[in-house]
């Protein structure tokens, strides 16, 4: 039993600084078993059909042509409870409002530069990993 899944994808921004190594080490030092991890750049198709739940925010295309303006680095996470425990080490949307020990609060610079993204259900955690990774990307392994 490897528990349940979510989906992080760190991004432009935070890859373009150069945190991209301390996030993957923060992911890992905190309890979370990596099972896929890429570096890739999304297309306009592509990042539209992800944030399509924000298709009718004022925010949609600005954040479409951020996420695409540069690579990101995409990662499928295990854990027990992953999507609700990697949201907790995540921190809020908004940097400023992040709590201090969190991702967001260490590596974002705005709302919409804040370093990283998180699945918000069991649901959307499949869905974003099936949209971001072929079957032979992922491995599970046995814990010992
Ligand atoms: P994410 O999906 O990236 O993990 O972020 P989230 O759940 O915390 O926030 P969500 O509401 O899903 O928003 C998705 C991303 O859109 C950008 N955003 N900009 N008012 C704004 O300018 C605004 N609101 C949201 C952020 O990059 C946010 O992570
Ligand atoms: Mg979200």
């Amino acid at each position: 039993m490897v528990g349940s899944i979510t989906l992080a994808i760190i991004k432009p921004k935070a890859v373009e600084l150069g945190h991209t190594g301390a996030i993957v080490h923060t992911i890992n030092a905190a309890g979370f078993c990596i099972r896929g991890l890429k570096m890739m750049r999304m297309t306009r198709e592509l990042a539209e059909e992800f944030y399509a739940v924000h298709k009718k925010s004022d925010f949609f295309n600005g954040l479409v042509e951020f996420m695409t303006s540069g690579p990101i680095v995409v990662v499928s996470i295990t854990a027990e409870n992953a999507v609700v425990s990697f949201r907790n080490t995540i921190g809020a949307t908004d940097p400023k409002m992040a709590a201090s020990d969190t991702i967001r609060a260490k590596f974002g610079t705005s709302m919409q530069m804040n370093a990283i993204h998180g699945s918000d259900s069991d649901k959307n955690a499949i869905r974003e990993t099936n949209l971001l990774f072929a079957p032979e990307e992922i491995f599970d392994q046995k814990r010992s």
